[in-house]
C-alpha cells in the first residue's frame, strides 16, 4: 500500500553521473538498477542521465532507463526532471568544469531541485562540526599534516595517530603512527597494505618517519588525527556505519545501523580490507552488557542526526542523505570519523531497502518546496 504522501503529484526524479566511454555512464550498476526498480515499485518515473546529456534548455532529454525483461540499460527520450539526485561516483569526475557546471546550472534553476551537490572533505567536515556545541565533543582532535615538527607534537600529545588522506575512501592510505618512548625505535608506522597485510615501519629518527609518510602519502594533503581507543570483539576493533536521510516530510531520521568488525591486526574496518558486516548489538553486547548497548546504540543514533543537521547547516547546500562512520571507544564514548555524501549501499536488507524507498520520498517532498536563491 502506498502512504498518501505518495499519491501526490509525481515527480520526475534523475540520477545523476557522468558518461563512460566503454560502459555508457559511471556509477554502482547494482545500485542505479534498485533505485530504478523501487521508483517503478512507487509509480515515480526514473532515470539515470549523464552530466552531458542532461540539457537544461531542452524540453526532453535522453535519459538510461533499465529492462528487467532483458537486464539492459536503454537510452530513451525522457522528459527533464523535477528532481536531481548527484550519484557522480568519484571526486575526480565531479571537480571537472563541465561537471561542475551542470550541477551549478541545476542548483540556479528556476524549478529544478537538486540535493547531495557536492563530496565532502574530510578536513572541512571537522571544522563544521567543531563549529556546533553539541557535535564539538564528537570530534576527534584532528590537524592537517604539514610538517615532521607538528607530526611529532601531536605524537607526544597523543602517542598514536591516524594519518589519512582529505578525499580518502575505503581506507586507501590510511597510516596508524606511533610513539613508544621506551624503545630504541621509537616511532612506528603501519600501512595497510594490499592482500590484507600491514606492512610495519619502525625508525628512531623523526626525519626518517617523516620521509616514509611523504612517500606514502605522495602529493595527496593529509589530517593527522588522534587515535581513539575503539571498542573491540574477540580482539578486533568495530565501528557503525550510520546512513542518515531525510524522510517524506523533509526531516533527518536514521535509515539504519551497521556495524564493521576489523580483520584480524588491521587498522581499518573496511570490508575490502578484510571486515565483516555485523549486527551492532552483537559487538556490543559482549564489550558493554545489554542494557548498556541500547543505550549506546540510541546514543549513536540521536548523534548521527545532530551531525546530519550540522553538516548541513555548515555546508550550505540541500542535503537528503549521508553516511557516517561512528567509533565507540572502550568507555563507551562516542566519536565521528567521517561522513560521506554519496553513501555505499548498505548490504543489510532491512536498511537496503528503506534507504531505497526514503530517496523517492524524499524527492516527492522536495518536488513541492518553492526554489529559493
Ligand atoms: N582516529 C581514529 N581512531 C581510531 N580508528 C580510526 C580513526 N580514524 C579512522 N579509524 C578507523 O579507520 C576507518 C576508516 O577511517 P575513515 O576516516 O572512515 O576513512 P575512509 O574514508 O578511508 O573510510 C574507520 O572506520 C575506523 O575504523
Ligand atoms: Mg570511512
Amino acid at each position: 500500500m502506498s502512504s498518501p504522501l505518495l499519491s501526490e503529484k509525481k515527480p520526475v526524479v534523475a540520477v545523476l553521473t557522468v558518461d563512460d566511454d566503454f560502459k555508457l555512464f559511471r556509477g554502482n550498476r547494482a545500485n542505479f538498477r534498485d533505485i530504478v526498480k523501487t521508483g517503478l515499485e512507487l509509480d515515480i518515473p526514473v532515470y539515470v542521465v549523464t552530466a552531458r546529456d542532461l540539457k537544461l534548455s531542452a524540453k526532453k532529454v535522453q535519459g538510461y532507463v533499465f529492462h528487467p525483461e532483458d537486464k539492459t540499460w536503454k537510452k530513451h527520450w525522457v522528459p527533464l526532471p523535477d528532481v536531481v539526485y548527484n550519484r557522480v561516483p568519484l571526486r575526480e569526475d565531479e571537480r571537472k568544469a563541465e561537471v561542475r557546471r551542470k550541477i551549478d546550472e541545476c542548483l540556479r534553476h528556476e524549478s529544478i531541485q537538486l540535493y547531495n551537490p557536492f563530496f565532502f572533505n574530510k578536513w572541512r567536515l571537522f571544522d563544521w562540526l567543531k563549529k556546533g556545541r553539541t557535535t564539538r565533543a564528537l570530534v576527534p582532535d584532528t590537524k592537517k599534516m604539514i610538517g615532521p615538527n607538528t607530526l611529532d607534537a601531536m605524537l607526544q600529545k597523543y602517542g598514536s595517530l591516524y594519518l589519512k588522506p582529505v578525499s580518502g575512501k575505503a581506507g586507501k592510505g590510511i597510516m596508524l603512527v606511533k610513539l613508544n618512548e621506551n624503545e630504541e625505535k621509537r616511532y612506528r608506522l603501519t600501512l595497510q597494505g594490499k592482500r590484507s597485510r600491514n606492512v610495519v615501519f619502525k625508525t628512531a629518527s623523526l626525519p626518517a618517519l617523516w620521509k616514509r609518510v611523504k612517500s606514502e602519502a605522495g602529493r595527496t594533503p593529509y589530517i593527522m588525527q588522534e587515535s581513539i581507543p575503539l571498542a573491540s570483539y574477540r580482539g578486533r576493533h568495530f565501528d557503525m556505519r550510520v546512513l542518515v536521510q531525510k524522510t517524506g516530510k523533509g526531516v533527518w531520521t536514521v535509515t539504519g545501523v551497521g556495524a564493521r568488525l576489523a580483520g584480524p591486526k588491521r587498522i581499518t574496518t573496511h570490508v575490502p580490507q578484510g571486515g565483516s558486516i555485523e549486527d551492532p548489538e552483537k559487538l556490543l553486547s559482549p564489550a558493554f552488557g545489554s542494557d548498556m548497548t541500547d543505550f549506546l546504540i540510541s546514543r549513536v543514533k540521536s548523534n548521527a542526526l545532530l551531525i546530519a543537521k550540522q553538516i548541513e547547516k555548515e555546508c550550505g547546500h540541500t542535503l537528503g542523505e549521508m553516511s557516517m562512520d561512528l567509533g565507540i571507544d572502550t568507555e563507551g564514548q562516542i566519536w565521528f570519523f567521517e561522513a560521506n555524501a554519496k553513501p555505499m549501499k548498505f548490504d543489510e536488507p532491512h536498511i537496503r531497502k528503506k534507504s531505497l524507498e526514503r530517496i523517492f520520498q524524499y524527492s516527492q517532498f522536495l518536488s513541492r518546496q518553492p526554489k529559493h536563491k
